[in-house]
């Protein structure tokens, strides 16, 4: 097998095809903010309405959303893989003789409950203390969970693509989506089998398999995916994750500006918070996760870094977990650039080329167009921290959209005076000192002994 060099990996791993350059230098990219998802499942919907809603695609769902630690779709498909694979094996190094990919197979159980161990926390509630978390003090939650939304990662070492012996699976030059052409199939199944994010399902029906298909008729013409454009949330932004001034449209026209592309910046850069799921199966996923801040480091370890003794790779820190600590730190604290970048998830449906940040606005070309949204500067967010704590600061910053339109000043068949002198005459006398006081001061301390911490798991449990 030749061997690629893997930057998630720090290091060359074996793999069937040697890598080709993408045409243009652009590749589909995307970045996820688990801070921000819910678990509404808009995103779920609107890409099966979209794509998985014929004859014998009902257990399909290209996009879904799991609750960490104990969801699963389908049933434990990570811990099964990650306890069969040696120390820095990737799946196409632990391949049996006569396979390229080492995978497995979900059965028909594994796929009939897609929301189990949704809503199910790790650890236990204490029962008469509030729980808070200051990561920075290394106090994290007792008990934790967090949304992870998984979709095809279009990978640059698809294992999809490797397994396939009819060669039916191949890689767009234009934008690297990884699709499947249904003429070539024979269905045999190779490629979901070796998935280790289980996205090419079969389909019993037509006899043939499917695979996401990255909303590709959406990307030719400027806009993003359905799962970006539809989440209520705005955890997601999509882009060219290739670095670049020769970045441009995938559709062959120059971009608008020379410029980074964001998606870069938070996966990719060095001031990076965006981290790829499972990088230690090998495929070089596209799709990174801004870790959540509430979650103990050892877990996330596990999940989204190589998660090796050695670190090998240009992530910060000297280690794996400090790198997750960093992570964490710098999402939960962001430098006014990041919170520059933070503006420009969901704020538009057309793909964002370049982005600038600068002094407190955000500028962002679409191919077509320049926008430009106010950003928060860190002295507004210090000055919010002050009034209101630090747990309130984040929300604070983020639940100010970009797109917000003014209330109306006044209705019709009213002056702005008399619709100001009206306000005046209505308003609330102010406070008196001491009310203002009572309602400031934060509430006393609990004098009970903190309950022992549950120890955090390092493999998930298999679902029962
Ligand atoms: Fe292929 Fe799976 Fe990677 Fe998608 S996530 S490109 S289906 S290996
Ligand atoms: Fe190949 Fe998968 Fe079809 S392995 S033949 S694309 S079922």
């Amino acid at each position: 097998m030749p061997e690629v060099y893997n930057p998630q990996l720090g290091r060359k791993q074996s793999y069937p095809y040697e890598h080709r350059q993408e045409e243009r230098d652009w590749h589909w990219g995307m970045v996820i903010n688990t801070n921000r998802c819910i678990n509404c499942n808009t995103c779920s919907f609107a890409c099966k309405s979209t794509w998985t809603s014929g004859k014998g695609e009902e257990y399909m769902w290209w996009m879904n959303v799991e609750t960490e630690p104990y969801g699963g779709y389908p049933m434990g498909w990570d811990m099964r893989l990650l306890d069969d694979l040696g120390a820095e094996e990737t799946i196409f190094e632990a391949a049996e003789q006569g396979e390229r990919v080492k995978g497995y197979v979900a059965q028909k159980e594994e796929w009939e409950y897609p929301a189990l161990g949704d809503d199910q926390v790790h650890g236990e509630y204490p029962e008469d203390e509030v729980v808070e978390s200051d990561p920075q003090n290394e106090k994290y939650h007792d008990i934790w969970q967090f949304y992870l939304p998984r979709l095809c990662n279009h990978c640059k070492n698809p294992a999809c693509l490797a397994a396939c012996p009819r060669k039916a699976i191949y890689k767009r030059s234009e934008d690297g989506i990884v699709l499947l052409d249904q003429e070539r199939c024979r269905g045999y199944r190779k490629c979901v089998k070796a998935c280790p994010y289980h996205k090419p399902m079969y389909n019993p029906e037509t006899g043939v398999s499917e695979k996401p298909v990255g909303c590709f008729p959406r990307i030719e013409e400027g806009n993003v995916p359905r799962c970006v454009s539809s989440c209520i949330g705005k955890t997601r932004l999509h882009g060219n994750i290739n670095r670049g001034p020769k970045a441009g449209h995938p559709n062959g026209k120059k971009s608008a500006a020379k410029g980074r592309s964001p998606i870069n910046y938070l996966a990719k850069s060095d001031e990076k918070v965006a981290l790829p799921l499972y990088p230690q199966f090998g495929t070089r996923p596209q799709v990174f996760y801004m870790p959540p801040y509430h979650v103990p480091p050892e877990f996330l370890t596990q999940m989204f870094t190589p998660n090796t003794d050695q670190k090998r790779n240009d992530w910060p820190g000297s280690t794996y977990e400090e790198s997750v600590k960093i992570i964490q730190q710098r999402v939960r604290d962001p430098s006014h650039h990041l919170l520059g970048v933070l503006q420009l998830f969901g704020a538009t449906t057309r793909l964002i080329e370049t982005y600038n940040v600068k002094e407190n606005r955000v500028k962002a070309g679409t191919g077509k167009e320049r926008k430009s949204w106010t950003c928060p500067s860190r002295r507004t967010s210090k000055s919010a921290r002050a009034r209101s704590g630090p747990t309130n600061r984040e929300v604070r910053v983020w639940t100010k959209h970009p797109n917000a339109t003014p209330r109306p000043e006044a209705t019709t068949g009213r002056s702005r005076r008399t619709t100001r002198r009206r306000r005046e005459t209505t308003r609330r006398p102010p406070p008196t000192t001491s009310a203002r006081r009572s309602a400031t001061r934060p509430a006393p301390p609990s004098t009970a002994p903190r309950r022992a911490r549950s120890a955090t798991p390092t493999r998930r449990p298999w679902p029962n």
